[in-house]
């Protein structure tokens, strides 16, 4: 049975009269990869820094660790590890004395220090780089430093908002190859995005927050699932007299036509009532000249719950965001 490690209910936190974090509760069990996904300003950097004791917790209670984040900020902060979204580097201090920094401040013995550092600095491949200072490094190279400094320290649970805002396909990928590689180590992940693809590809669970709430919970599979929903669009020789057919039927909860044919919204999966629904049709000698099914995707997920799609502020201007801290 896993344990939770972090344990949140009805967590609030307003500035002046934004409320940024409104009553959410949620658990991460030890070992996984939890995300929270969500658009600008949901209140995902406001919660991380809450639960790192970056920010106090106005109401509700929040535990990480088995530690009180308001009466035990210093047993938090020995547990944790925190990437924040804006770079936070010591511009003239080269990537091993930036380790070493960190190594120091948390008093770790010097050949347990030095030892963690070749091993970090070869994890996130920054071999070459050693001795370069991090002002003339690339923003994926300050990304990946950022994220061995994080675990210099053997954190049980690593917070990364944002990990790879602003950075290419490729060094996106290599971050979440080491993300998947420090979980599979042990340590609990807990981390912000607003791309679908990178909650995707890494959690375990993910909560979709808008507006300071909490809207959906569940894998990526059983979010989508429980839409409920499956999309076929469907080209016939009769499209009126097919449709009437189809919204007849128990499982075809809508008939729309549109540019691609008719589209059919079916509360069950798609794959098993397909056969039916063609079946209905060809009994009435209509032609039917295309088929396809569609899967409901996260960002499918976040439309059925807001209403709207998760236009996110582009990368590039979130980049320069981050860069003018
Ligand atoms: N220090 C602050 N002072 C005033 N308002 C703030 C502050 N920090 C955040 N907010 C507001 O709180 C809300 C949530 O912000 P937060 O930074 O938590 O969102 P986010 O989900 O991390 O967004 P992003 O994806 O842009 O990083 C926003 O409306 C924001 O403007
Ligand atoms: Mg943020």
């Amino acid at each position: 049975m896993a344990n939770a490690i972090i344990e949140v209910s009805n967590l609030e936190h307003s500035f002046g009269d934004v409320k940024a974090v409104d009553k959410v509760s949620f658990t991460v069990e030890e070992g996984e990869i939890f995300s929270f996904l969500g658009p600008n300003g949901a209140g995902k950097s406001t919660t991380i820094n809450v639960l790192t004791t970056q920010l106090p917790c106005q109401a509700g209670t929040a535990h990480v660790c088995g530690f009180d984040v308001r009466t035990k900020r210093q047993s938090v902060k020995k547990s944790i590890s925190i990437v924040f979204q804006d770079e936070v580097l010591d511009r003239d201090m080269t990537v091993r004395e930036t380790l070493e920094f960190h190594g120091r401040i948390y008093s770790m013995p010097r050949a347990e220090r030095l030892a963690r550092e070749k091993e970090l600095i070869e994890l996130v491949e920054l071999e070459q780089k050693v001795n370069v200072r991090t002002k003339h490094l690339s923003g994926g190279m300050k990304r990946r430093l950022e994220i061995a400094r994080g675990l210099m320290t053997r954190p049980r649970v690593m917070f990364l908002d944002e990990p790879t805002i602003g950075l290419d396909p490729q060094t996106r990928h290599k971050i979440w190859d080491y993300i998947k590689g420090i979980n599979e180590e042990g340590t609990t992940i807990f981390l912000t995005t607003h791309y679908m693809d990178e909650a995707d590809a890494l959690s375990d669970r993910i909560e979709i927050i808008d507006y300071g709430k909490i809207i959906a919970t569940g894998t990526s599979e059983s979010l989508k699932n429980t839409l409920g929903e499956d999309m076929i669009y469907l080209e016939t020789g009769d499209d009126v007299k097919a449709a009437e057919i189809a919204r007849a039927m128990s499982n075809v909860t809508e008939v729309k036509k549109t540019s691609k044919g008719l589209e059919l919204i079916l509360n069950a999966d798609g794959s098993k009532v397909m056969p039916a629904i063609l079946r209905s049709i060809g009994n009435e000698s209509i032609d039917i000249l295309s088929v396809k099914m569609k899967k409901p995707s996260l960002d499918d997920v976040f439309v059925h719950y807001t209403g709207r799609e998760m236009r996110a502020e582009s990368a590039e201007n979130m980049f320069h965001r981050r860069r003018r801290h």
